[in-house]
């Protein structure tokens, strides 16, 4: 194997602001820790939290790489102690709390699962988002075959995996979206009904779906108004996942319905749970996700992919809400 370099390409963010302020940087290539694998990174995904971190609203946990970053797909090149798992040449895809975008990325060899036969652009898509929806949807929200999911953002990352997963697990899926070119996208993936929220209320529409139950789990994503509507939406006993509030995450809201209807409504962050929590999600998703992926079931929908130095590029793309499915940076 060829020796590393002492120095990678890497992507900083200069000061919080705009697409522009990610420049390609000179960076020590970091050392694997306890634990750790070096991985020599094929391709990143981005994804909206980094846009947030960008903007300096959403800083790396103590102890993260600075450089954004969250999923990463390549072949492992060096073995921290305590390391046993993986060795050098094996190909990987991996959560990791920051550092994707660049050369080389640390991972705890736990957050790391086997590529398989997926191409490295579609790997590198996977584990955020799959750690997300399994975690929330699954296991917060607790989705069962012959159940209804309403998901937001159909066609964000997170959404298009949302849709695929919970289809290929025997669920209804609702989706929503915001033109009718997505809410085609989202029927594609399998959503028995999208709704598109600029022209259609989505509590109607899923009322209507379910016969008037409701939604048994909704992942939601904007906040706001969208609270007290999925409120509304719900069914009794309903579970209300939140993972983002991209509207506002304040709000006023009538409390009433959820007592009455006994919802549960709950949130979670991924980036900041510990290493034991992210590595049972891991395992979790081996044992339940890679399974359709190998089948076919589940595919990571790619949408654009830039250069690694394209970054800013990446970013403002992600911005504009034009684009289905994932955007990823190659190496
Ligand atoms: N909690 C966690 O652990 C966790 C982990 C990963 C991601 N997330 C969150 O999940 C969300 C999706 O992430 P992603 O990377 O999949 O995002 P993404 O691909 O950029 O998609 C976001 C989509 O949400 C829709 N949207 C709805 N309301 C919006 C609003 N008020 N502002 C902007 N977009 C809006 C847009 O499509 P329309 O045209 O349909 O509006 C947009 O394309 C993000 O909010 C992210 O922060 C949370």
């Amino acid at each position: 194997m060829a020796a590393r370099p002492v120095t990678m390409t890497a992507i900083g963010i200069r000061t919080p602001g705009d697409a522009d302020v990610l420049v390609p940087e000179q960076r020590p290539v970091p050392a694997p820790g306890a634990g750790e694998i070096l991985i020599k990174v094929a391709a990143a995904g981005v994804n909206r939290p980094d846009v947030v971190q960008r903007k300096g609203l959403y800083p790396p946990p103590p102890g993260a790489s600075d450089i954004p970053g969250l999923e990463i797909a390549g072949e492992v090149v060096a073995i921290g102690p305590d390391a046993s798992r993986w060795k050098a040449g094996d190909r990987v895809m991996a959560l990791v709390s920051g550092g994707g975008y660049a050369e080389y990325c640390l991972a705890h060899e736990s957050h790391a699962l086997p590529v398989g036969t997926l191409p490295m652009i579609e790997a590198a898509a996977f584990p955020e988002t799959a750690f997300t929806v399994w975690h929330n949807v699954f296991e917060r929200g607790g989705l069962k075959a012959g159940e209804t999911l309403l998901v937001h953002g159909g066609t964000s990352g997170i959404g298009t995996t949302a849709i695929q997963l919970a289809k290929a697990l025997g669920a209804t899926v609702i989706a929503t979206a915001g033109s009718d070119e997505k809410c085609a996208a989202c029927r594609r993936l399998g959503a028995d009904v999208a709704v598109n929220y600029k022209t259609e209320d989505f509590v109607a529409a899923t009322k209507t779906a379910t016969g008037g139950k409701g939604a048994d789990v909704i992942l939601d994503m904007v906040g706001g108004d969208y609270i007290a509507r999925n409120y509304e939406a719900a069914a009794v006993e309903g579970r209300i996942v939140q993972i983002a509030f991209m509207g506002s995450a304040k709000a006023t809201v009538d409390f009433m319905r959820l007592m009455l209807k006994r919802l549960h409504h709950t949130g979670s962050t991924l980036r900041s749970r510990s290493v034991a929590d992210k590595a049972a999600i891991a395992r979790a998703v081996a044992q339940t996700v890679l399974p359709l992926v190998a089948a076919g079931q589940v595919k990571p929908v790619i949408y654009k992919t830039f250069p690694l130095t394209e970054a800013a590029a990446a970013h403002r793309l992600m911005e504009s809400s034009s684009h289905i499915g994932k955007i990823v940076l190659t190496l």
